[in-house]
């Protein structure tokens, strides 16, 4: 039962974990003053599930989540959240433009960046031929939701044998 939980939980785990990737906002630079985060933002490809994460020194500055407004003029009014840990990582969660400032004035001084996250890509297919991408890509997402459906129903099934 417990080898069979934790193959349960792998496979429904691992193709999200695999696929996430963190994107450090200026990499070794980190969030600070004075750093073009547009030309950074550029070189990244960001997707839905990936995470974004800012390092700084704790307590000097901070993240807040805003709109384009808050974004073009530095404010944070009606921020639609913040983060002040250090090392703040934060799920992109939907396919839309992010904006995140810092918060204490330093935004003036560059701490602004933008980022615009895709939808998750079509799953590889082995077939070279991409004359129904869409289909073949719905048909591995059909595989896969029905794999860990019928994953589900079995663990469901074992615990409700276990309980009677
Ligand atoms: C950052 O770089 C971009 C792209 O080269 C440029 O358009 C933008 O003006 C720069 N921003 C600042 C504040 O220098
Ligand atoms: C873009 O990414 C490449 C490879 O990771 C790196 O060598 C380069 O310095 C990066 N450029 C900028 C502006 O961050
Ligand atoms: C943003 O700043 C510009 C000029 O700095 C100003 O004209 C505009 O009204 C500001 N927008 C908001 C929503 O405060
Ligand atoms: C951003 O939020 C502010 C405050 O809630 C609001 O006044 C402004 O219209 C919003 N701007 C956009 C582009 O949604
Ligand atoms: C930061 O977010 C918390 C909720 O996560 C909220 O209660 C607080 O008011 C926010 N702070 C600012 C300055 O917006
Ligand atoms: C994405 O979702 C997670 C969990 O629901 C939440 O903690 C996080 O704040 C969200 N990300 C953003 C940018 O709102």
């Amino acid at each position: 039962m417990a080898l069979f939980l934790f193959f349960f939980f792998l496979f429904t785990l691992s193709p999200s974990l695999l696929s996430a990737t963190d994107h450090i906002v200026g990499a070794n630079r980190g969030w600070n003053p004075g750093i073009n985060y547009t030309l950074w933002a550029n070189n990244h490809t960001f997707y839905v599930g990936d995470f974004i994460s800012f390092r700084y020194q704790k307590n000097q500055y901070n993240v807040f989540e805003v709109n384009q407004t808050g974004y073009d003029n530095c404010t944070t009014e009606g921020a639609v959240g913040n983060w002040s840990s250090g090392k703040d990582f934060i799920q992109l969660n939907k396919s839309m433009r992010y904006y995140f400032i810092c918060g204490n004035g330093q935004c003036f001084n560059g701490m602004k960046v933008s980022v615009f996250v895709h939808p998750l890509p079509s799953p590889p297919t082995s077939s070279p031929h991409h004359s129904t991408p869409k289909s073949a890509a719905s048909l591995v997402v059909f595989q896969y939701l029905g794999l860990h459906s019928l994953m589900l129903s079995f663990v469901l099934v074992m615990f409700g044998f276990v309980l009677i």
